[in-house]
């Protein structure tokens, strides 16, 4: 058969969602300045959907910042990879402030954090390891698991007794050149509660590992000086490599992981997504430091964003909604439901009331189930949340009636 027949009947993880809703359910284009009020299909929006956490995104300062280094070194600037002609002293001066934001001695910057971490993961093990992770864990480290040589197991997501089931049972069939990588996440983006970084570090006195935990929306956001997950449960030193990526809080793009010089080395000269590809634009690494600076000297953005976290998730429990217990400022809303549904949410909050978010239900989580995530930002204000509270107010009855249409 020809290959690409092939393709038109293969299924895609996002179901229906992909063609049918196309442009407007998938690959909707939100127009205008980025920020919380943006444009979609020419209609004015209050958008829950960007994880531009703490408002870099639309602000002033940094798009000044932004002009003047393209001005000044061009897009193109470096050319090659790091490891051939594609370095600078700006690329080494951002790895040093980024190690010293997440509390670590050394720290590799990444182009991307998908690929970034598939190949860190890739690079960190070898065939005789064991690589163990969480069930939840983002596409990027399923993907970084697919390439990993090593023999790989799944634990229950944050179930400290599937995790130490696994562990166990690599450290049983463990050779004496066999080591334990595990992977977790700091913040799961889809649910926003936290891995059990303490729980899982706790074991290290029982079977010796390292711990690789992905905090893509945890920089920024937790601890009291944004530097994640780690720093926020107290237990920053337990974590081996740190993983964290600009595009979220960052409102940036490329990442980095952080860990101990001799293995930050090590990456530099083994992780391939980095070797064999052009480094990040000058421009864009001259305001990641900017943007590292401003995060660090303005504290009061990660309590606002904080503040409109809480007020949010209040309102919204105060209707009626099912909050999930997020610890983060991830907020999903939950409720029973199809995919229509789905789509009906979304399109009401948009339609009727100029609410723009996102929300999923099966294949991408389990059939029956309807997630809508809200993302708050500090650039949102009281008028963007009391607005939103309204919609989903008003759409209430109608969330309820479909629910309870479906369990009768
Ligand atoms: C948990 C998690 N890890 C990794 C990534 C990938 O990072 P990037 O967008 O920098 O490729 C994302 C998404 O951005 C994410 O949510």
């Amino acid at each position: 058969m020809d290959l690409f027949d092939k393709l038109e009947g293969r299924p895609s993880p996002l179901g229906p969602f992909t063609s049918a809703g196309y442009g407007y359910y998938t690959f909707p284009k939100l127009e205008g300045p980025l920020g919380p009020e943006m444009k979609f299909n020419d209609k004015d929006m209050i958008v829950w959907s960007i994880n531009d956490y703490l408002g870099l995104g639309s602000n002033e300062e940094i798009k000044k910042i932004d002009t003047e280094a393209t001005a000044k070194y061009s897009l193109s600037s470096p050319m090659g990879a790091r490891l051939m002609t594609g370095n600078t002293t700006e690329h080494e001066e951002l790895e040093k402030e980024l190690a010293d934001w997440v509390h670590k001695p050394a720290a590799q910057l990444l182009n991307f954090g998908y690929q970034g971490i598939m190949s860190v993961i890739h690079a960190l093990v070898d065939r005789n390891d064991f690589l163990i992770y969480d069930e939840l864990s983002h596409a990027c480290i399923v993907d970084g698991k697919q390439l990993a040589m090593a023999e790989k197991s799944v634990f229950k997501h944050n179930d400290i007794e599937s995790f130490k089931k696994q562990l166990y049972r690599a450290a049983s069939k463990k050779k004496d050149n066999s080591s334990i990588l595990v992977v977790t996440e700091g913040v799961f983006g889809m649910t926003g509660d936290l891995g059990i970084l303490n729980e899982i570090i706790e074991l290290k006195k029982e079977v010796p590992f390292r711990l690789l935990v992905d905090d893509a929306h945890g920089l920024g956001t937790l601890g009291h000086d944004g530097s994640g997950t780690g720093t926020q449960l107290k237990c920053q030193d337990g974590i081996d490599i740190y993983f964290g990526t600009f595009a979220k809080a960052v409102a940036l793009i490329g990442a980095f992981v952080a860990s101990e010089p001799r293995v930050i080395e090590f990456l530099k000269a083994n992780v391939r997504s980095q070797i064999f590809a052009k480094s990040l634009p000058n421009p864009i690494v001259v305001t990641a430091r900017e943007r590292v600076k401003m995060i660090r000297n303005n504290p009061q953005w990660r309590e606002k964003l904080w503040d409109n976290t809480l007020k949010l998730r209040e309102g919204l429990r105060k209707i009626g909604y099912n909050v999930l217990p997020s610890e983060s400022p991830v907020t999903p809303v939950l409720t029973q439901g199809s995919t229509e549904l789905c789509q009906d949410i979304m399109r009401k909050l948009r339609e009727e009331h100029g609410v723009f978010v996102s929300g999923v239900a099966y294949p991408v989580v389990p059939r029956g189930i309807v997630l809508i995530r809200l993302i708050p930002t500090a650039a949102h204000n009281d008028e963007h949340i009391e607005k939103t509270l309204d919609a989903f107010a008003a759409i209430k009855d109608f969330v309820m009636d479909a629910t309870n249409k479906l369990s009768a």
